[in-house]
């Protein structure tokens, strides 16, 4: 069954907020800035493109991770799906290539992956992310193998779909495995800036000098996604083995135009506004799930991104309830799709971030409905 984005309780999708949708401003940054693109929007953009974002993007990476990021090491990419994918061609010789993830990870990386041919070896995934334990055999067997991985992909920071954030000394532990047998890490920090509570831990890249890292960022989930801007941050001999795969003529200039003028000034209030409406949302769906399903699941409490993980009571068949939550108009995605290779797990994802309050709590009151009729025993 496909999930149905026109349902009327749609928890599937990783959208952002429409509340703080800053439709005014962004009208007046684009009155601003349009006339001046005579030269940027008569010409391509080139492969590093729009140099205002790329600033603003290195001065956004080095307020939060505390590390100078060079703004010509900034590749803009249409979406940081752009950046997963072009990474994979980057540094994926042929089908039957291998590479190490997270056991649950983002469907978007998982379908791609699969597409290019690539083997996908998934690590186990607890509640601080990637088991580095069980990071480190998996690259010794694979050494011992003799068919090492082309790389790591992980997401370090609101895991997608756990919620998790790794501590700062598994992050270590993760570099160190790495490095140990010299293999090239790639962190997806999608969700960056999204944060509600607590301490975050610094980016990989930010831990530890080791060269063979490449970052992918985006403006997404804490702006938009419609606009489509990401970005890979990678040093100089990795960087022009990724800009020599880049065949799509650059990114969107106006896109980037349009951002940077509206963000530039004020990205920071951006952030504070967007993530104070959120964790309202994140708040109001965990307690919706209190109220109507406190006695048949547990879930996790993200400490950021857009995305809450429901355990569901064993036995349940989630492919029969998410046909019965679609008859109540509600939409989840069953965790079977985010496990790199599409096996049955006892979980849900729900997303937060677009749906407004009396959405959530008729949505999840109706889903604690379909989760208990699914659990009534047969008449
Ligand atoms: C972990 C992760 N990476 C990448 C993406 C792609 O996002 P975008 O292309 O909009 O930047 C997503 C979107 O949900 C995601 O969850």
């Amino acid at each position: 069954m496909r999930m149905n984005d026109t349902l009327p309780y749609d928890f599937s999708s990783g959208n952002t907020n429409p509340e703080t949708y800053p439709g005014e401003a962004l009208a007046a940054a684009a009155a601003r800035v349009i006339p001046e693109l005579a030269t940027a929007l008569n010409t391509y953009p080139g492969k590093l493109g729009h140099e205002g974002l790329r600033r603003l993007l290195a001065a956004r990476e080095s307020a939060r991770e505390g590390v100078e990021v060079d703004p010509d090491h900034i590749v803009l990419t249409n979406g940081s799906m752009q950046g997963v994918t072009l990474v994979a061609e980057t540094f994926c010789e042929g089908s039957g290539d291998r590479v190490v993830l997270e056991e649950l990870t983002y469907n978007g990386t998982i379908e791609a992956y699969r597409a290019l041919g690539i083997e996908m070896v998934g690590v186990p995934v607890d509640g601080n992310g990637m088991r580095t334990d069980r990071l480190a055999e998996t690259l010794d067997e694979m050494a011992r193998e003799g068919r090492p991985p082309r790389f790591i992909y992980t997401l370090a920071t609101y895991q997608n779909p756990t919620g998790a954030m790794m501590p700062r000394a598994r992050r270590a532990e993760l570099l160190a495995a790495a490095k140990r047998h010299g293999c090239l890490v790639v962190e997806d920090n999608c969700y960056g800036d999204v944060h509600y509570d607590g301490e975050k831990p610094p980016a990989l890249y930010a831990l530890d000098d080791y060269p063979n890292q490449v970052y992918i960022g985006s403006l997404s989930k804490i702006f938009a996604p419609g606009v489509r801007l990401g970005y890979v941050v990678a040093p100089p001999p990795l960087l022009d083995r990724i800009l020599a795969r880049r065949h799509d003529a650059g990114p969107n200039t106006l896109s980037a135009a349009i951002t940077t003028e509206y963000l530039g000034p004020d990205l920071w209030g951006h952030v504070e506004r967007a993530n104070a409406a959120l964790r309202v949302k994140r708040d109001a769906m965990l307690a919706a799930l209190e109220t109507h399903l406190g006695n048949q699941c547990s879930w996790s409490r993200p400490v950021g991104g857009l995305f809450i993980w429901v355990r569901l009571p064993d036995g349940l068949d989630v492919e029969a309830l998410a046909a019965d939550a679609a008859a109540r108009g509600v939409a989840f995605k069953p965790g079977s799709e985010y496990h790199v290779a599409g096996s049955e797990v006892p979980f849900l994802r729900l997303a937060f971030g677009f749906p407004d309050a009396e959405t959530i709590e008729t949505g999840i009151a109706r889903l604690g409905e379909s989760i208990h009729a699914a659990m009534a025993p047969a008449a």
